[in-house]
């Protein structure tokens, strides 16, 4: 595999085959959103409404040792693709994220922070016995001295406020259910305006971003509007072909 690196491009296969064959000290900026062992529940059924998605096939481990492992595995061959000076955002579960810090403290990664993404229009809490899951976290750590576009006092709080990817944005699965139902195509697909401040803040044009877990392709869309370089992976022929399309439009 060759890459053209002053590109923005998709690649279908697993991330853990394909980051070694990126050359070395090449990307500027890694925005990614991987799997992290939360979606292991069954989703919640209802009658009269759409069912509340907790499951999701790509989250697929059956330990948490091997969540770490897998978690381990990307962070590593991600290290080397990285320039001197960049950045990496990863979300991910709160409950792991001191592992997550842990791994890339290993791999020689400055911790600078975590953001904390508010959903505005999460979904309810139908039994009422918790609090609303309205919240995700966002990792951010660097190597060497990357860039930082201050945005202004007000505009550069480590929480960011969107509702969650919504139609028209949201893709929709073109095949029906079962029961002749058209759903959401993709369980995690993130909003733009999210992405758009991460990427933003941390690169400037023409520079190179990387998205090991692409699902819909969100990272490389926003890249092309903010004429960035991208490099997506995703394992799953649907949503990658569906990343592909929509990179199209
Ligand atoms: C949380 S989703 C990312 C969603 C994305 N942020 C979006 O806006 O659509 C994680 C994605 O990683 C993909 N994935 C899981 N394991 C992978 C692997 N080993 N290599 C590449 N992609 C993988 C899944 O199929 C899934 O689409």
């Amino acid at each position: 595999m060759t890459f053209d690196l002053q590109k923005n491009q998709i690649l279908l296969g697993n991330a853990l085959e394909i980051l070694p064959k990126i050359p070395n000290k090449s990307i500027d900026l890694v925005v990614t959103d991987p799997p992290f062992y939360i979606m292991t529940k069954s989703n919640i059924k209802f009658k009269h409404r759409a069912d509340i998605i907790q499951n999701a096939h790509f989250d697929h481990f059956q330990t948490y040792d091997e969540f770490l492992e897998f978690t381990d595995s990307w962070i590593k061959s991600l290290e080397s693709k990285l320039k001197d000076n960049s950045s990496m955002y990863i979300f991910f579960g709160a409950q792991y994220i001191s592992d997550l810090i842990r791994i890339t403290e290993k791999y020689g990664f400055r911790y600078k922070g975590i953001l904390v993404w508010h959903k505005t229009n999460p979904a309810p809490k139908i039994r009422k016995s918790g609090y609303l899951s309205s919240t995700e976290l966002i990792l951010f750590i660097v190597k060497g001295n990357p860039p930082f576009n201050f945005l202004g006092q007000k505009k550069m709080h480590n929480l960011i406020e969107t509702p969650i990817c919504q139609r028209p944005e949201r893709l929709i699965d073109l095949q029906p259910d079962s029961k002749g139902k058209y759903k959401t195509l993709h369980p995690t697909q993130k909003p733009e305006k999210l992405i758009e401040k991460l990427i933003t803040v941390s690169s400037h044009q023409n520079q190179i971003v990387c998205d090991p877990f692409a699902g819909t392709g969100t990272v490389n869309i926003v890249c092309k509007k903010l004429e960035r370089y991208c490099i997506g992976i995703e394992i799953n022929k649907k949503f990658y072909q569906a990343a592909i399309n929509r990179l199209r439009q």
